[in-house]
């Protein structure tokens, strides 16, 4: 079991990078005055048919022949629902596929966010083809980190070299601390 919501996310995300996508959007957005913790991860992947889609929150779905049972998504799901929170797919084959899960923010059981940024940190700089567009989102404050602009500034340094990669550790870091003075999420 997982216990921390951005190993889900870790995970959730890795299905986009199977998919195909190009380009993967995540959003984590706190809104207190709504006791909300909102988690979207979007991709421009493969998609999935309506039958794939029925099948996909079931755990004994999944096209993975190595093993059996597909368990990423119906984690996540289980532990928004388990705090009295959402969840839902959309996703269109040839478009693209969008999981959001809502949790109950002061929920006894909602997992911590943990470590998000080294979640956000790990995908950038081991799919290097891949964009990545990450949103943080605390009441009134945000911010994003689009790996497109720091493409254009870097050139053709690569977003994982070790000069880059401290850049976008402290970045996020750094971004963080000024949307949420440091709370626990
Ligand atoms: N973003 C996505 N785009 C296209 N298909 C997806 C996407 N997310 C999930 N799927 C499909 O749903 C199946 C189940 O996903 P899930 O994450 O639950 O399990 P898994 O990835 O197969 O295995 P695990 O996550 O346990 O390693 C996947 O095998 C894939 O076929
Ligand atoms: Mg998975």
């Amino acid at each position: 079991m997982m216990t921390e919501l951005s190993l889900n996310v870790l995970d959730v995300a890795n299905n986009s990078i199977r998919a195909g996508a190009d380009l993967i959007e995540i959003i984590v957005q706190i809104q207190r005055e709504l006791d909300t913790l909102t988690i979207t991860i979007a991709d421009n992947g493969c998609g999935m048919t309506k039958e794939q889609l029925q099948k996909v929150e079931d755990p004994f779905f999944t096209t993975r022949t190595t093993r059996k049972i597909g368990l990423g998504v119906p984690f996540f799901k289980m532990a928004a629902l388990s705090t009295g929170g959402t969840f839902r797919i959309v996703s269109t084959v040839g478009v693209g596929t969008t999981v959001i899960a809502q949790f109950k923010l002061s929920h006894i059981d909602r997992m911590p966010l943990g470590d998000m940024n080294s979640t956000i940190h790990t995908l950038i700089t081991l799919n290097t083809q891949i964009n990545f567009v990450y949103t943080y989102q605390f009441d009134c404050n945000q911010f994003t980190l689009n790996t497109r602009e720091f493409r254009e500034i870097l050139n053709d340094v690569p977003l994982n070299s070790p000069e880059v990669s401290e850049y976008i550790k402290e970045f996020l870091e750094e971004n963080q601390n000024e949307t949420d003075g440091g709370y626990l999420v």
